[in-house]
């Protein structure tokens, strides 16, 4: 079983759907700990609910991105997770984590990149009047939203779509995607640990 780090800022809907992948036993892994920088987010619900270890740290309490980011390495670290997922985390992580879990650290985003990328991808999406948008898992790189793609969703937009309609649409595409990402990422950090040996 791999040992997962998640890292939420939010509703923890993936969070969700990862812990319910691994209880259905369509995802072989655990989750070592959930970290969560803001002390309200509805994530820490779901911790508490299935039971899962999870952390607050405030990056309010920190005197730098540095610190902070040190701080969430640390607890990954101290916890020997080998896969970090940014489940909805909405903060740019800095070239320390980056480089600590090379290839172990995906993220997920509402768009499919590399068109979108940043915050309000939903919105943006819309502004533009695609016709098709959706949703992707990638590896973390320097460059925000921008590392090599794992897997990618497409989701058709409605003319009568709202931000709210689409966005909901979008992450029932998303709770497919990030736990079918984080066995195939787990399945190469497996055989690289085995090719290691
Ligand atoms: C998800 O839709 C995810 O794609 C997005 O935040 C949401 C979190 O939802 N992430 C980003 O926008 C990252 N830039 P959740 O907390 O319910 O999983």
């Amino acid at each position: 079983k791999i040992r997962l780090g998640i890292l939420a800022s939010g509703n923890g809907s993936n969070f969700e759907f990862i812990i319910k992948s691994i209880q259905n036993n369509e995802l072989n892994a655990e989750v070592s700990i959930l970290i969560v920088n803001n002390p309200n987010c509805l994530a820490i619900e779901k911790a508490i609910k299935y039971d899962i270890p999870y952390v607050i740290i405030n990056h309010r309490d920190c005197n730098s991105r540095l610190e902070h980011d040190k701080l969430v390495m640390n607890k990954l670290e101290e916890l020997s997770v080998e896969l970090v997922v940014m489940a909805g985390w909405m903060r740019i992580v800095g070239e320390e984590i980056i480089n600590k879990f090379n290839n172990r650290l995906i993220n997920i985003h509402p768009s499919l990149l590399p068109s979108f990328k940043g915050i309000d991808a939903i919105q943006q999406a819309m502004d533009k009047r695609v016709t098709i948008t959706g949703c992707t898992v990638h590896y973390v790189q320097k460059e925000v939203d921008s590392g090599s793609i794992i897997i990618q969703a497409a989701v058709p937009l409605k003319e009568k779509d709202s931000i709210e309609t689409l966005k909901k649409r979008i992450q029932d595409m998303e709770h497919i995607i990030l736990p079918l990402a984080i066995a195939k990422v787990a399945d190469e950090i497996r055989t690289s640990f085995k090719d290691k040996k």
